[in-house]
């Protein structure tokens, strides 16, 4: 008997169950959780999940590092969700479908990376691939304090070049991350920037990479509810792109002329101000 189609779509849209193998405090705001689970493809780097844990909701999350049968998801407690994904712990189940979307480009051989809050989950696994391939990274990253600068170690073990930021000046150079990037923008050439974090500060990432002359992309993070492109809560105005599936990784071209830094849906698809 053959299934056809409906068993493609379940193994590509369906839940699979992944058993919680380990959970890693990263900072005091972000906590790392490994899943054991068999993904038919290694995810891309900007690639994400929809992560279900029992009496919450659903929630996207980007894939901070991953193998042939793990998955590293890395959550900022915000609300019930991410705060009961924290508190997983070794044995606990979670349901996860994806990985969707389309990841970075990796094209090129000199890649900077811009990262702040969330974003610097997606980065860290760009990072790790860049250096499996051999080619130079510089990370950007910037918080608000010290102890909330994620993956400091990591970086350092896969030979990168770091600089950090912070707004009150406890590491590293004393302010916004961007401040970093034109000048470096100026000191050395790069291939591509990416970025990914809150919206302003991939607008002025954006920005500046593109007044220097350098391809750009950033990775949105848009209230997702199927996360396979059928629901529209997503949508990019005004071109309807959708950042489930056209993204949530775009070129900054295409990104400055729609709602990117301005305005994004919230649950009910009611545009708030950013
Ligand atoms: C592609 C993508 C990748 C992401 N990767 C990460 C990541 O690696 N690490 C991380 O900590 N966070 C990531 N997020 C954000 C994360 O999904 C939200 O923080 C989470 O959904 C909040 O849920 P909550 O119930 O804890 O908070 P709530 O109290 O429900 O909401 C807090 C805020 O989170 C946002 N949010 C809530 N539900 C969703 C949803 N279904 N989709 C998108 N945003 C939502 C809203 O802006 C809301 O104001 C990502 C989001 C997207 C779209
Ligand atoms: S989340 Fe449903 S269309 Fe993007």
């Amino acid at each position: 008997m053959s299934y056809g189609k409906s068993v493609l779509a379940f193994e590509e849209f369906g839940f699979r169950p992944g058993k919680v193998e380990r959970v890693v405090r990263e900072t005091s705001k972000m906590v790392s959780v490994y899943i054991k689970l068999h993904l038919p493809n290694l995810p891309r780097p900007g690639q994400f999940l929809m992560i279900w844990v029992p009496d919450a909701e659903e929630v996207p999350m980007s894939v901070s590092g991953a193998g042939r049968r793990w998955v590293r998801i890395s959550v900022l407690g915000r609300g019930k969700t991410t705060s009961k994904i924290q508190k997983l712990r070794r044995g606990d189940l979670v349901g996860v479908r994806g990985p969707f979307g389309r990841g970075f480009s990796l094209k090129g051989k000199s890649h900077l990376l811009v990262g702040g809050g969330s974003g610097v989950a997606a980065l860290i696994y760009a990072s790790k691939t860049i250096s499996d391939q051999k080619k130079e990274c510089v990370f950007l990253i910037g918080a608000k304090t010290s102890s909330e600068l994620p993956f400091l170690r990591e970086v350092k073990r896969l030979n990168q070049k770091l600089l950090m930021a912070t707004e009150d000046g406890s590491a590293g150079y004393k302010g916004v991350v961007t401040d970093l990037v034109e000048p470096i923008l100026i000191k050395k050439d790069f291939d591509s920037v990416m970025t990914c974090g809150p919206e302003k500060m991939m607008v002025k990432t954006v920005e500046l990479a593109l007044k220097h002359g350098v391809r750009v992309q950033a990775s949105l993070e848009r209230y997702m509810k199927c996360g396979f492109g059928v629901c529209g809560s997503c949508v990019l105005d005004p071109v309807g792109l959708r950042v489930c599936t056209d993204g949530p990784v775009f070129d900054g071209r295409i990104l400055l002329q729609t709602d990117f830094g301005k305005f994004k849906r919230d649950a009910a698809g009611r545009r708030r101000p950013i």
